[in-house]
C-alpha cells in the first residue's frame, strides 16, 4: 500500500519559512569533505535522501561521518588516498548526481566498486559520464554497452585530459574534475553553456587551484584538500515551489529566508520576474563562497514568455514548477533547448504535460520543451496526477493543488524527501493544507 498526497486549495499563503539545504552543495560538501585532511564540518547538510545515500556510500569507503546533536555533521577526511574498497555495492537510490559524481571519483580509485539505484536512475544516461572516463584511462563496465548502471567500477591510473563536454552539465563536468583530482597532469572541461558551478566554487574553498577560462575549467592532478567548517545555502530548487505557490495564490506574500542565489542557477527567478513577478531580493550576504538571499514573494498577475534557450541549464530543475507559472499566466509561454528534461528523475516533459494537462492547463508536449496556453482565472484542478517517482513532479501537482479552484490528489511514489524533507509541513506553514492518505497499491 502506498500514500497518495491531496493538497487543497486554500487561503493566502503568509509567513517566512527556512529552505532545506542545497542539495548539489550538500553532495560536494560530502564528498570533498571525505577527500579531505582533516576535519570538515557543514551546518544545514540537506538531510534528504539522495544525500543520505552519498553519506552511506563514503562510510562505506571507511570514512566517519556523523550527525552530531545540533544538527551539525562532523566528516573526518581520509585524503584523496584514504578511501577503502567497499565490501558491498553503493546504492545511490534515486540520485544522478550521486552516482555521476562517485563513477569520477571511483575511476581514480586503486579498488573495485559497483555503483547501482532505484529503477529510475538503472534508466538514466550514464555513457555521458563513462565516455570521458575511459578516455582518461578508467575501467568502467555497465550495462547496454557502458550506458546505464549497475556500472563496475575497476580503478586504475588516470590521465588527465581536455574534454569537450556536448552537454551543459554540471554532473558530467564535476565527475571528470574529480577523476582528475586523482589523475596525473591537468584536466580540463569545456561545456557549451555554464552549468552550475559549485564544484569550482567549493573545490577552491577546499583550497584546490581551479583555473576558469571562460567556459573552460581546469584542475591539475594530486592536489591536498584541506578540511573546513561550511553552511549549505537554502536550496533554491527547493525555493522554487513556495515561491510560484505565493506568485498563484491570491493575496499571499511569503518570505524564503537564506535562499542559494548563485547565478548559475538562478534562471527561475529571471524568468518569473520577466512574467511580471513580484519577487525582491532582501539581505544579500555570502555563505562558503556562495551567494545567499532572502526572497519576498508576493502574489502576481504573469504573463506568458519565450524563453531563452541559454536560460535553460540555468533552470534546469525549475521546468515542472515553471511550467504550473506559465500554466496561470496571461498570454503563451515557448519552452524549447530543453531535451534534457527527458531524462531526468523522469520524462519531466511528459510527466508535466499530463499532470498538469489533467488539472486543465492547455499544455503541449515538444520534442524538446512546452508550449503553454495560460489560464490566468486558475487552473479546475479535481483530478489524479501521477507523479512518475519524480520528487519535483510530485511538489509542482502539489502546488497546482493550492492554487486551483478543486483539491488534487498525487499518486505515483511522489517521495518529496528525495530533496524536500518535510515539504507538506513547511507548506502547512505558510496556511497551505497538504494531507497524505493511504492509497491504492501501485504497480
Ligand atoms: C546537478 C546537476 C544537474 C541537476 C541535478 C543536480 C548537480 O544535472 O539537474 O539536479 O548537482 O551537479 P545535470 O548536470 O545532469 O544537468
Amino acid at each position: 500500500m502506498s500514500s497518495q498526497l491531496i493538497a487543497h486549495p486554500g487561503g493566502p499563503l503568509r509567513g517566512e519559512i527556512p529552505l532545506p539545504g542545497d542539495k548539489s552543495i550538500s553532495h560536494r560538501a560530502v564528498i570533498f569533505g571525505s577527500l579531505a585532511e582533516g576535519e570538515s564540518r557543514i551546518h544545514h547538510l540537506l538531510e534528504g535522501e539522495d544525500v543520505l545515500r552519498t553519506v552511506a556510500a563514503f562510510r562505506a569507503m571507511g570514512v566517519d561521518a556523523r550527525r552530531e546533536p545540533g544538527g551539525v555533521w562532523r566528516i573526518r577526511g581520509v585524503g584523496l588516498d584514504g578511501l577503502s574498497e567497499p565490501g558491498d555495492v553503493l546504492d545511490m537510490g534515486n540520485s544522478g548526481t550521486g552516482m555521476r559524481l562517485l563513477a569520477g571519483l571511483l575511476a581514480g580509485q586503486p579498488f573495485f566498486s559497483v555503483l547501482t539505484g532505484d529503477d529510475s536512475l538503472r534508466g538514466r544516461p550514464m555513457g555521458r559520464v563513462a565516455v570521458p572516463l575511459v578516455r582518461m584511462g578508467a575501467r568502467i563496465l555497465g550495462r547496454d554497452n557502458n550506458r546505464c548502471a549497475p556500472l563496475a567500477i575497476q580503478g586504475t591510473e588516470l590521465i588527465g585530459i581536455d574534454y569537450l563536454s556536448p552537454v551543459a552539465s554540471a554532473q558530467v563536468k564535476t565527475a571528470v574534475l574529480l577523476a582528475g583530482l586523482t589523475a596525473s597532469g591537468r584536466t580540463s572541461v569545456s561545456e557549451p553553456a555554464l552549468s552550475r558551478d559549485h564544484t569550482e566554487r567549493m573545490l577552491t574553498a577546499f583550497g584546490v587551484p581551479v583555473e576558469r577560462d571562460g567556459l573552460i575549467v581546469s584542475v591539475t592532478g594530486r592536489p591536498r584538500l584541506q578540511g573546513l567548517e561550511l553552511t549549505v545555502p537554502g536550496d533554491i530548487s527547493s525555493a522554487a515551489f513556495p515561491m510560484v505557490a505565493a506568485l498563484l495564490v491570491p493575496d499571499s506574500e511569503v518570505t524564503l529566508i537564506g535562499v542559494g542565489i548563485n547565478p548559475s542557477r538562478t534562471g527561475l527567478l529571471d524568468l518569473l520576474l520577466a512574467m511580471g513577478a513580484d519577487i525582491e531580493l532582501l539581505n544579500a550576504r555570502d555563505a562558503g563562497g556562495e551567494p545567499v538571499a532572502d526572497l519576498r514573494v508576493r502574489h502576481s498577475r504573469l504573463r506568458g514568455i519565450r524563453v531563452a534557450p541559454e536560460v535553460v541549464p540555468r533552470a534546469i530543475d525549475e521546468f515542472p514548477i515553471f511550467a504550473l507559472a506559465a500554466a496561470c499566466a496571461e498570454g503563451e509561454t515557448l519552452v524549447t533547448g530543453a531535451e534534457e528534461l527527458r531524462v531526468k528523475e523522469s520524462d519531466r516533459i511528459h510527466a508535466i504535460a499530463l499532470g498538469l494537462g489533467r488539472q486543465g492547463a492547455r499544455i503541449e508536449e515538444l520534442p524538446d520543451g512546452l508550449r503553454i496556453q495560460g489560464r490566468p482565472e486558475g487552473l479546475e484542478g479535481g483530478s489524479v496526477a501521477e507523479a512518475f517517482g519524480d520528487h519535483r513532479v510530485a511538489m509542482t501537482l502539489m502546488v497546482s493543488g493550492l492554487a486551483a479552484a478543486r483539491a488534487v490528489t498525487v499518486r505515483g511514489r511522489a517521495n518529496v524527501e528525495t530533496s524536500f524533507p518535510g515539504f507538506a509541513d513547511t507548506m502547512g506553514i505558510l496556511g497551505g493544507r497538504i494531507e497524505r492518505v493511504a492509497g491504492e497499491k501501485e504497480s
